[in-house]
């Protein structure tokens, strides 16, 4: 063999196992991972009570244990300060990246302070981390357009939008926990598309209850959601008929339809209002299918447990995580950059296609 080719040939073949080994460290976790093993991941979820969170946390374990990272998914109960000792337990263990969807989103200051003096990263999963400079990125949904999207089922719905009808007709509003930060966006998003009607008198609050403070559910607790609308309905619904509620999630749509049926609404006498939603959870799309909780809005968890793997792979790996908005989430402290994904309205004339074509609901489920 004539020597330069055969030299060639050994330096190639000497590269070989160099190449394998460092393709084999970013597959595995072993990025950031020191000499110990592979990197261990903190995931940090809010609650099981709304089965979104546990699709979210699922999705997220798979995305990186299938890339040889460790995880650790935890779930807080709805409680702010379980949630704080889980991640504090996180940081000691020695996790180099945590993924938090928060509960109250500015509670977290001090032990966002501790990881980022022990060099973890963070990335705010789906709500925004607030009053914090230790936040590295933002993974979540077009939030506004949430809010836009349920409001416009609403206009829709009853035949405002295309001018078929004027009203007037009642609505009643509600929206999210108001420590959470999607809670404003969704409900602005909701308010631009629903203030212009409100205006011209085609759509008339019968509880007089608008602002934010007044329809805020606090950590979107079904149970106080319901005992407002009852409490509203029997002071200002005696003499008329609700026709719309903006509901902010589809556990609080479900808990108000429940009430609604309580006071007699279900009827051919007296329909339930146009009931909107998110997160499309299974008993959702089967009260719409049913024709009772008008529409949800799918965020497909799956695509956000992958950009947020994208991220903090990338994050792990020294390298730059994707974004596509570097100018909406200001979290008090800094503009986190973020990247933000569609939602996408689903009634009962596109369920099929939307959730079940796309494999984000067994059809079997739904029976
Ligand atoms: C929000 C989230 C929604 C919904 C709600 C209640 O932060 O963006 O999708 O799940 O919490 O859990």
């Amino acid at each position: 063999m004539h020597s330069a080719r055969a030299a060639r040939l050994r330096t190639t073949a000497a590269l070989i196992p160099v190449v394998a080994i460092v393709a084999g460290a970013t597959a595995c976790g072993g990025s950031g991972s020191g000499s110990s093993g592979p990197a261990t991941v903190g995931i940090a979820m809010p609650t099981k009570v709304s089965q979104r969170w546990i699709a979210d946390g699922n999705s997220l374990v798979k995305q990186f244990q299938a890339k040889g990272y460790k995880t650790d998914l935890k779930y807080a109960d709805n409680s702010a300060d379980t949630q704080a000792d889980q991640i504090r337990t996180m940081i000691n263990n020695g996790d180099k990246l945590l993924i938090i969807a928060s509960i109250d989103g500015s509670g977290l200051g001090d032990v966002l302070v501790n990881a980022r003096q022990k060099g973890i990263k963070v990335i705010s999963y789906d709500r925004l981390l607030l009053a914090s400079n230790d936040v590295d990125y933002y993974a979540t949904f077009d939030n506004f357009k949430v809010g836009e999207l349920q409001a416009d089922a609403i206009v829709q719905k009853l035949g405002l939008k295309d001018g078929s009808t004027t009203g007037p007709y009642t609505i009643e509003l509600f929206a999210g926990s108001p420590d959470d930060n999607n809670t404003q966006y969704f409900f602005n998003g909701a308010m631009k598309v629903l203030q212009p009607y409100i205006d011209k008198k085609q759509l008339v609050i019968g509880s007089g209850q608008k602002r934010i403070t007044q329809v805020a559910t606090l950590r979107w607790d079904v149970t106080y959601a319901a005992q407002r609308l009852a409490l509203i309905l029997k002071e200002n619904y005696a003499n008329q008929h609700l026709d719309a509620v903006l509901a902010p999630y589809d556990g609080i749509s479900r808990s108000l339809i429940q009430t609604l049926k309580n006071d007699g609404y279900g009827t051919a006498a007296k329909p339930l209002p146009v009931v909107t939603g998110q997160d499309a959870e299974v008993d959702s799309v089967k009260s719409i299918i049913k024709g009772e909780q008008t529409e949800t809005v799918y965020k497909d968890t799956r695509k956000l447990a992958k950009v947020t793997f994208e991220m903090g792979n990338a994050l792990l790996s020294g390298k730059k995580p994707p974004v596509n908005d570097t100018k909406t989430y200001d979290n008090g402290n800094k503009i986190v950059p973020a990247y933000l994904l569609q939602p996408v309205s689903v009634e009962k004339s596109n369920y099929k296609k939307e959730l079940i074509d796309s494999g984000y609901i067994k059809a079997s489920d739904l029976k």
